[in-house]
């Protein structure tokens, strides 16, 4: 296999960054993860090398990653990524998912380490002006989670000017789904997303769950999603930061969803369905921020990537049962 180099991963021991890191080490790169376990498992750090530490340190980013390893590509997942959180403390999404990032990319530019792979959020559009949502959609964040994403997306583009900084920003859709092994999947510690959330109650873990707001004008009343399984997130890594070190690409950002969008009741059927179980739902009121469609054009990473999203919502449930019932075992 082609010598690979070494990939520095932060946030590699979090939900998408350790399939990522798993996705790699099966790609034949030298890995070193850098986490300060503070929402990610140690459990979930398939192989690499983990060093664990926080991204303000300086010091310990430049003296145990950039100067010990030969690093040429950074892909960044540490981050907060709680919406609600964001607009209640934005402080702490401020200093750790800019100021942070800010810190690393001036560790990469003094080490010229010039390949950087991004995870942003389809947050950044803020409410849809147009379905399904492609990459020129006005960028107008309504949370300080998504200004901050942007706001990297934007240092990002000045730093390529500036210093020939290579990226990619990938924006997610919704993420859900574990690798099929089931030895990695979705673990927060603060669980506010649906299909873990439906799952924990299929499992009698949560006595009910709420579905918020069923008056949106959607066919049902309830709000719609693109999910995307997470190891498809994870090859949309690897494909992206191949193009940048083969220099077909050197600043673009794409979309990362698979197109179709499945409202709330949807995804509660297919998990009563798939796992078999019945189990309380209760209509509750809208969730302030929620925009009632978010679907993704993906023809961008499709052509120039070359990604294919593989999984089904189906599958995303299932790989995510499993997961989730092995979690449960473990206590
Ligand atoms: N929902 C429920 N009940 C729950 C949890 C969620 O009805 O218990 C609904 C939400 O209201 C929403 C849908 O399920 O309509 C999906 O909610 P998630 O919390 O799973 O995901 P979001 O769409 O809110 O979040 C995603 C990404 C964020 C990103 C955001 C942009 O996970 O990173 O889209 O709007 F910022």
């Amino acid at each position: 296999m082609k010598e690979k180099g070494f990939l520095l991963i932060t946030g590699g021991a979090g939900y998408i960054g350790s399939h990522t890191v798993k996705k790699a080490l099966e790609k034949g790169y030298n890995v070193i993860i850098y986490d300060n376990l503070s929402t990610g498992h140690r459990e979930l750090v398939a192989g690499g090398n983990l060093i664990v530490g926080d991204l303000e340190d300086e010091n310990t980013l430049e003296e145990e990653v950039f100067a010990k390893f030969p690093i040429n590509g950074v892909i960044h997942f540490a981050a907060f990524i709680e919406v609600a959180e964001s607009v209640a403390d934005p402080q702490k999404f401020y200093f750790n998912n800019l100021v942070n990032t800010l810190i690393l990319l001036k560790i990469m530019l003094k080490f010229k380490v010039k390949n950087f792979i991004f995870s942003s959020s389809c947050a950044v559009y803020g409410r849809p002006q147009y379905l399904p949502i492609d990459e020129r959609h006005p960028l107008s964040p309504i949370n300080p989670y998504g200004n901050t994403k942007l706001a990297i997306e934007n240092v990002l583009n000045d730093y390529k000017v500036a210093y020939g900084l290579n990226y990619v920003s990938l924006r997610y859709f919704n993420a859900a789904g574990a690798d099929e092994s089931g030895k990695i999947g979705e673990w927060h510690i603060k669980e506010t997303h649906l299909v873990p959330l439906a799952l924990e109650t299929a499992l009698g873990i949560r006595e009910d769950i709420k579905i918020y707001g069923t008056d949106y004008s959607t066919p049902d009343g309830t709000c719609i999603r693109d999910y995307i399984h997470v190891n498809d997130l994870a090859d949309a890594h690897l494909l992206a930061l191949e193009a940048i070190l083969e220099g077909h690409i050197e600043g673009e950002v794409f979309n990362l969803g698979v197109g179709k969008g499945w409202s709330v009741k949807a995804v509660i059927s297919k998990v009563k369905e798939i796992t078999g179980k019945d189990f309380k739902v209760i209509e509750a009121p809208r969730r302030s921020g929620d925009p009632p469609i978010l679907i993704a054009d993906n023809k961008k990473a499709t052509t120039l990537l070359g990604w294919r999203p593989r999984y089904s919502l189906e599958e995303i449930i299932a790989s995510a049962w499993q997961w989730h019932k092995k979690l449960r075992e473990r206590g």
